[in-house]
């Protein structure tokens, strides 16, 4: 650390360098002052918090494009109690109170069509990935079937809102035991 010392000695005795190091000190202090001044903080408040959106916007399109959003929370209470009331009100009627299904569920009527099956762990609903169930449900099971085909379950879309739609099926998952649970959040991560 001598020769930085003996540096400064020198400049401090050289009657030139004397006023360049006061202007660096008062370059250095106006700086530190134009930081701390309040117009300053507003903006690097700013610039973090558009650092902030942008990540955050970034992370959730990401996730959006890769579908990977599932809109229907079987862990959120409130979700679940509202698309409790959307069950009871427009899918217990042939689902089943206690989501049973129709009798013989598996067997075509003989007009063609099929018994409402049941939501509950012993039916196939937990086969398909939520985006599916979603779709069923709002376009009807027509969506996924051949043109023509003849389904008693009506489209909800023009009933229910996309936020009740998720609810319900929020309702529905919430009843599964969780080893059903976990094996249909595979097949939705899945059919990502
Ligand atoms: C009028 C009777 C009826 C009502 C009301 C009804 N469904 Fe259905 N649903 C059916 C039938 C019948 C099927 C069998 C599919 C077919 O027709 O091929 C079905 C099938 C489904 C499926 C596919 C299940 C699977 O295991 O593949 C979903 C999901 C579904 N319904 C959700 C709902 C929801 C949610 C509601 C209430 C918002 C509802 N349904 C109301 C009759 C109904």
């Amino acid at each position: 650390m001598a020769v930085p010392a003996l540096i400064r000695t020198a400049a401090a005795r050289d009657p030139i360098s004397r006023p360049a190091m006061q202007l660096r000190r008062s370059i250095v202090h106006s700086r530190r002052r134009l930081l701390k001044s309040p117009a300053m903080r507003r903006n690097v408040r700013l610039i973090v918090a558009a650092a902030a959106v942008i990540a955050v916007g970034g992370a959730l399109t990401w996730t959006w494009l890769r579908g990977d959003v599932s809109a229907a929370d079987p862990t959120d209470a409130a979700q679940v109690a509202r698309g409790r009331a959307v069950y009871a009100a427009h899918c217990a009627i042939c689902h089943g109170a206690n989501l049973e299904g129709q009798p013989n569920w598996q067997r075509r009527r003989p007009t063609g069509e099929l018994p409402a099956p049941p939501h509950d762990a012993s039916g196939h609903t937990w086969h398909h990935p939520d985006r599916v169930l979603f779709e069923i449900t709002r376009n009807g099971p027509g969506a996924y079937a051949p043109p023509g085909y003849v389904s008693a379950m009506p489209a909800f879309g023009g009933t229910l809102s996309d936020d009740e739609i998720w609810a319900v099926l929020a309702f529905i998952k919430s009843t599964w035991p969780p080893a059903i649970q976990a094996r249909q959040a595979e097949i939705t991560a899945r059919s990502r």
